[in-house]
């Protein structure tokens, strides 16, 4: 076919043009809509930079009270969605219970099946930023075997989510203002992170003209994988086990430099930053600030510094330019606000989701876009004839 090279990863390979986020990997850069990470992480909250992400630009406070307003009127699951939730297994993943939730969601709401229609694609955005925090509270009580409550739409979307999650039928909840902010900051600072590999596949899906559920569906399941979002439970486990080893940290890294079995520094490198990841020094300032403000003391927390310390100082990072990314610290903090470790992908999917939908509906209304179709090298056997029996 005259075509000579593979991308694989799509190491160098643009697939669309966007103008949502703007990352410099090399100097450690992330600016959502123009507006760097650090700003919007001290004087945002988590549903302006929903809107900025979306419509692109800040919203006015009516606006903000507006799109506030109309997400808190949707909270509510349908009665038969709720019970969905009955038929999967007590011990499902939750990210596993989340994406099959989003994608139920199209068997409920059929006019999404008109992704064209600006109308839909509205209803549908303000269906999915109120909704998903709610299934992902839902899989997390019936990982524990709690009943389900009611959203609280009384409450900030943050607050009605720790509500969800933390609250219980038999005694009266009350937010606790320090978890509620950390919380907040930690979805912001994952709001957006341009054409990582579950906004590309939310791209993909959406290229075919699918609609925004069954895209977003799609966009979680990429986000679960150990490489992507799911490195935040794995960084968990990994300290994890260090501590009940015993191994030592120094004894880790050694097997990480040795490529033992395929052992990794989990939360450790970017594709694209190759320089500290800006979020993840928000995040490490958080972890200190939350657990000292609840009163934690967590020793992984400093099994995490040691490892950070011993890396930053080794020729095989600084060689590779490994640093730490952002689901490094995040763990530690969910830890300490009570999440079980199994709801940390959760946690990154409803903080990315403004972005997944920001993408959706900026491919959708580019006329450049195209089905999403990638070529391949063929490597097989050459024509030959099937043999006669
Ligand atoms: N620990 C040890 N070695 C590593 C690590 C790590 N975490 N990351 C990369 N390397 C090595 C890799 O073995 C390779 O070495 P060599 O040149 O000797 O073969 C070199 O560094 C380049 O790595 P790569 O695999 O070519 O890099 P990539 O851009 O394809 O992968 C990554 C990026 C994030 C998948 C990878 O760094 C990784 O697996 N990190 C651990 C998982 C993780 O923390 N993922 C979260 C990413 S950030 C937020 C998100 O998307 O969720």
């Amino acid at each position: 076919t005259g075509l000579t090279t593979i991308d694989s990863g799509f190491v160098n390979t643009a697939s669309t043009r966007s103008a949502i986020t703007f990352i410099d990997g090399e100097k450690g850069i992330l600016r959502y809509r123009g507006y760097p990470i650090e700003q919007i992480a001290q004087k945002s909250s988590f549903l302006e930079t929903a809107w900025l992400l979306i419509y692109g630009e800040l919203p006015s406070a009516s606006e903000l009270e507006e799109f506030d307003t109309r997400i808190r009127r949707h909270t509510l699951l349908h009665e038969d969605l709720r019970r969905f939730f009955d038929a999967l297994p007590t011990n499902a993943h939750p990210m596993s219970v989340l994406s099959s939730g989003v994608s139920a969601l199209s068997t409920y709401y059929q006019d999404s099946l008109s992704p064209k229609d600006p109308a839909q694609v509205e209803i549908s955005t303000i269906r999915l930023l109120a909704k998903l925090p709610v299934m992902a509270a839902y899989a997390h009580k019936k990982s524990i075997g709690q009943a389900f409550l009611y959203p609280d739409n009384s409450l900030s979307f943050v607050d009605n989510f720790l509500k969800l999650n933390f609250g219980t039928l038999a005694e009266p909840y009350e937010v606790n203002p320090v978890v509620s902010r950390a919380l907040e900051r930690l979805l912001m600072l994952h709001e957006d992170h341009e054409q990582n590999a579950s906004t590309s596949t939310v791209r993909l899906v959406g290229s075919t003209e699918a609609n925004l559920f069954a895209s977003v569906s799609a966009g979680i399941n990429a986000l679960f994988g150990p490489l992507h979002g799911g490195a935040n439970e794995a960084v968990l486990k990994m300290l994890g086990e260090i501590q009940s080893s015993g191994e030592g940290v120094e004894k880790y890294v050694e097997r990480v430099k040795n490529k033992e079995h395929g052992v990794r520094l989990m939360g450790f490198g970017h594709r694209v930053y190759k320089n500290y990841d800006p979020r993840a020094t928000l995040v490490k300032e958080s972890a200190h600030e939350v657990l000292a403000a609840l009163g934690v003391k967590d020793d992984l927390l400093d099994i995490a510094q040691e490892l950070e310390h011993i890396a930053l100082n080794d020729d095989y990072f600084q060689e590779r330019k490994l640093y730490p990314n952002v689901d490094f610290y995040t763990g530690v903090i969910y830890k300490a606000m009570g999440f079980p470790t199994r709801m940390f992908t959760v946690l990154f999917a409803i903080g990315r989701l403004p972005g997944w939908v920001a993408h959706w509906r900026e491919m959708n209304e580019d006329p450049a876009t195209k089905i999403g179709r990638p070529q391949q090298l063929y490597i097989g056997s050459p024509a030959r004839d099937f043999p006669t029996r």
